[in-house]
């Protein structure tokens, strides 16, 4: 293991300059993947754009019921149109998504946790692979939690995931778990992001930050951010704005869609700036007329 003494602070982030390695396919870091995995990616990242809009709906599984996704048969055939992939778990998807709508997955495959405890860092692979590859998902989310009580089972869960995901050809995307008693720091998330990274998935999940932009510099592989607690709309737009700004490849925003007075056209608004570089004026504009 590597001296921790002495370290010397990660300074040279380049933020201006374009990744290095990406000749020959268009997502950060997936240029030497094989035929499957570009394939299961690019249902999920636009090919024209390079970003996606995921919509997050996997709350139930610690939450229970969550205000918002009480009937999710009646809620996601409505968003179905305007985002482009779904993120839940194989019980909400198999019995309330429709199959012909057509949608990119991303799949939970870990749970063990509910929100009754303090702790919620300890989870098990709850999904095997070949369930995965029937669901057809586009790729398998593991929670991750560095620094916390669960960090080596999570790490597990993690690194078994990947070593399946790879033998068929489905990508991994690692969430990066944020504990209750954790600051969100750029020194955080630089750490956690990169450690998620450098186990193996194709895509990182997390969360904005002070000098977001050197977090999404440093990671290899596309980021989405998280919308986390519900906003008033305006201010969910300019997170969006501002991590597609500083180098995110994407949202994968719940609570500020689903909890909306008007989840169809924050949705909308939401894609405008992910996919077509609309301002936060120009969202919120959209957002306006569609919810009249
Ligand atoms: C958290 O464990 C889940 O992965 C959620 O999907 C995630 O936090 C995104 O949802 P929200 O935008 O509501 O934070």
């Amino acid at each position: 293991m590597a001296d921790l003494d002495g370290l010397k602070v990660s300074k040279d982030y380049h933020v201006d300059v374009p990744f290095a390695n990406q000749t020959g396919f268009f997502l950060k870091g997936s240029n030497s993947l094989d035929w499957g995995m570009k394939s299961h990616l690019s249902r999920i990242f636009n090919p024209k754009s390079g970003n996606t809009v995921m919509f997050a709906f996997d709350h139930g599984y610690f939450m229970g019921s969550t205000a918002g996704l009480e009937r999710l048969d009646l809620l996601l055939p409505q968003l179905a149109p305007y985002v482009d992939c779904f993120m839940g778990t194989r019980g909400a998807l198999r019995t309330c998504v429709p199959p012909e709508l057509v949608k990119s997955v991303a799949l939970r495959v870990t749970s063990g946790s509910s929100m009754l405890q303090e702790d919620l860092s300890h989870e098990v692979v709850a999904v095997d692979i070949e369930d995965a590859v029937r669901m057809n998902a586009d790729c398998m989310a593991v929670q991750t939690f560095i620094g916390a009580g669960g960090q080596l089972s999570s790490i597990d869960n993690l690194s078994r995931v990947i070593n399946a995901g790879i033998r068929y050809s489905v990508p991994t995307m690692g969430v990066c778990a944020v504990g209750k008693d954790m600051a969100r720091t750029d020194r955080f998330f630089k750490l956690a992001t990169r450690i998620i990274a450098e186990m193996g998935v194709q895509i990182v999940k997390s969360y904005d930050c002070e000098n977001f932009e050197e977090v999404a510099a440093a990671c290899p592989v596309p980021i989405v951010v998280a919308g986390g607690k519900k906003l008033p709309e305006k201010e969910a737009l300019e997170l969006a704005y501002g991590v597609m700004q500083k180098g995110a490849h994407g949202v994968d925003m719940g609570r500020n869609i689903f909890q909306s007075a008007h989840p169809v056209a924050m949705a909308k608004a939401v894609s405008k700036i992910v996919h077509d570089g609309y301002t936060v004026k120009e969202a919120w504009e959209l957002f306006q007329e569609e919810s009249r």
